[in-house]
C-alpha cells in the first residue's frame, strides 16, 4: 500500500476500506499479494455480475486479441460491434418487446447518464429534470445534480441544484405518503411552482442510496403519469441491469415500457469499462457526431458483452439460478435478523442486490471490517452508511455464498459481544 498511501489523490475510496494489495481474482474469489483470499460481495459496485475473470468470456477475449481484433476504433463499424448489435437485439430486445436505438457513450456510467439526459433536455425542449432522494447517477456535474447524497455535492450546491427537482423515492416519506400522486397532483396544479419537467430519471431499486425497491405498481403509476405529461422517463439500470434484480432489465417485472435506459457495469460482461443509452427510436434525435468521444465503442467490450448474452441470456435458466441464490441469500439474511431484532432494522432487496439495515451506523462499520479481516469484502451503502450492500457476482457458487454469509454472520456475533464487553 505504500505507493498508493504515497502517491494517490486523497480522493481514493475503496482501498482505504479494504487496504489491501490485491493480486488476482477468479469467479467470486480475489487475492491479496500476500495470498489471503477473500470472497466478494462487492463485485465491482455492480460491474462484475459474472464474475472475476469469466473463463467463458477470457477466451473469446483471448481470441480476439490474438487475431489481432480491432481493439481501439472511435466509433468506427467493426465486427465486434456489428455482433454485439445482432446478438444485443436478438437475445434481448427482441424476445422482450423491446424496440430502441443503441447510442454508444463514454465508458462509464456518468457518461451514459450526461448522455441520456442531453438527450431528453434536446427532445423536449425542457431543461428540467425531477430526480429522487437518495437517488445516485454519478459523478459529472449533470450527472451529480441527479444525486442526492450532501457529501458528493459538498461544495457545488449552488451550481448543482439547477434544473433538478428532488421528489421522495417510494417509502422515503413514513406513513404512506406516494409521491407518485404528489408528481401528479403537482404537474396538475398551476399553483405548484413546478414546472413540466424533460424527464423523470430513476433506478427501480436504488443501489449506493441504501437498496430501497421500489414496488411494480409504484413504477406503473409513475409511467402513466409521466405518459399523460408528455414527460420522459428514464430509467437508470447501471448498478441493478445485466440480471442483478433477477430479470436482465430491472423494470420487466412491472411491465413498464421506459423511454430511455441506461446501461453500463455488467453489460460489458468482464468489468471493462463499457456503457450505452437505450433510445426510444422516435427520440433519436441527435445530429450526427453531435455526442462524441475517443473511447465510444470498447471492442475488447463488445467480445466479453456478446459471449455474455450468449452464455448466460439465451434462455430462462440463468434466471431461474439467480431467484435460487437469491431466496438462500434472503433466507439466510433473515434469521440473521429475526435473530438480532435490536440491530437489525430491515433486510430488504430484490435477486441479488440485497441490503441489511443495521440501527446503529458505527457498528455496521465495525461488522465491515471485521468482515473483511476474515476474508469477505463487502460495502455499506445509504446516505447513513448504516446498510450492508450484499451484491456477489450472479453465478457465484452456492458454497462460496454460504461462506461469505458465514464470515458475515460471524463478524455480527463477534462485534457485537465486543461492544457488549
Ligand atoms: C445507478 C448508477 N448510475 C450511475 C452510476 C455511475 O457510474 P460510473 O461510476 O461508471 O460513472 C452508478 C455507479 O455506481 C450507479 O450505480
Amino acid at each position: 500500500m505504500e505507493q498508493v498511501k504515497k502517491h494517490e489523490s486523497h480522493v481514493r475510496g475503496y482501498s482505504r476500506s479494504f487496504p489491501t494489495v490485491f493480486e488476482s481474482a477468479k469467479g467470486a474469489v480475489i487475492q491479496g499479494e500476500d495470498g489471503t483470499k477473500y470472497i466478494d460481495f462487492l463485485a465491482g459496485a455492480g460491474a462484475l455480475n459474472y464474475g472475476h475473470n469469466n473463463p467463458y468470456l477470457k477466451m473469446k477475449l483471448i481470441d480476439y486479441i490474438e487475431k489481432d481484433g480491432v481493439t481501439h476504433g472511435l466509433d468506427l463499424a467493426t465486427q465486434a460491434k456489428e455482433y454485439f448489435l445482432h446478438v444485443f437485439n436478438k437475445y434481448i430486445l427482441e424476445p422482450r418487446d423491446l424496440e430502441y436505438k443503441i447510442q454508444f457513450t463514454g465508458p462509464t456510467g456518468t457518461n451514459a447518464v450526461e448522455a441520456a439526459i442531453k438527450l431528453a433536455q434536446i427532445a423536449t425542449g425542457r431543461t428540467n429534470i425531477i430526480t429522487f432522494t437518495n437517488a445516485y447517477h454519478g459523478h459529472s456535474k449533470g450527472a451529480l445534480r441527479l444525486t442526492a447524497n450532501e457529501h458528493y455535492r459538498k461544495g457545488l450546491e449552488n451550481e448543482l441544484n439547477q434544473f433538478t427537482s428532488f421528489l421522495p423515492y417510494y417509502g422515503y416519506v413514513e406513513g404512506g405518503f406516494d409521491s407518485a400522486d404528489y408528481l401528479e397532483q403537482v404537474l396538475e396544479d398551476k399553483g405548484s411552482g413546478i414546472d413540466i419537467p424533460s424527464a423523470i430519471i430513476l433506478e427501480t431499486t436504488q443501489g449506493e442510496g441504501g437498496v430501497n425497491v421500489a414496488p411494480k405498481e409504484w413504477l406503473q403509476k409513475l409511467r402513466r403519469i409521466t405518459k399523460k405529461h408528455g414527460i420522459l422517463m428514464i430509467v437508470d439500470d447501471i448498478q441493478v441491469g445485466c440480471g442483478r434484480t433477477g430479470k436482465f432489465f430491472s423494470f420487466e417485472d412491472a411491465g413498464i415500457v421506459p423511454d430511455i435506459i441506461t446501461l453500463s457495469k455488467s453489460i460489458s460482461g468482464y468489468g471493462l469499462p463499457m456503457s450505452l443509452v437505450l433510445i426510444s427510436p422516435e427520440l433519436d434525435q441527435w445530429e450526427p457526431g453531435q455526442h462524441t468521444g475517443t473511447f465510444r465503442g470498447n471492442n475488447l467490450a463488445f467480445v466479453t458483452a456478446t459471449e455474455a448474452i450468449l452464455r448466460y441470456w439465451r434462455n430462462k435458466e440463468f434466471e431461474a439460478e439467480i431467484q435460487e441464490r437469491s431466496q438462500f441469500l434472503f433466507g439466510k439474511l433473515n434469521e440473521l435478523a429475526e435473530k438480532h431484532p435490536e440491530l437489525i432494522a430491515e433486510v430488504r432487496g430484490k435477486g441479488l442486490i440485497v441490503g441489511v439495515e443495521f440501527k446503529d451506523a458505527d457498528l455496521a462499520s465495525e461488522i465491515g471490517k471485521e468482515s473483511f479481516a476474515n476474508g469477505l469484502i463487502i460495502e455499506s451503502c445509504g446516505s447513513g452508511n448504516n446498510v450492508m450492500k450484499f451484491l456477489p457476482p450472479l453465478n457465484i457458487d452456492i458454497d462460496y455464498l454460504e461462506k461469505g454469509l458465514e464470515i458475515f454472520e460471524q463478524a455480527v456475533e463477534t462485534v457485537t459481544e465486543k461492544v457488549e464487553a
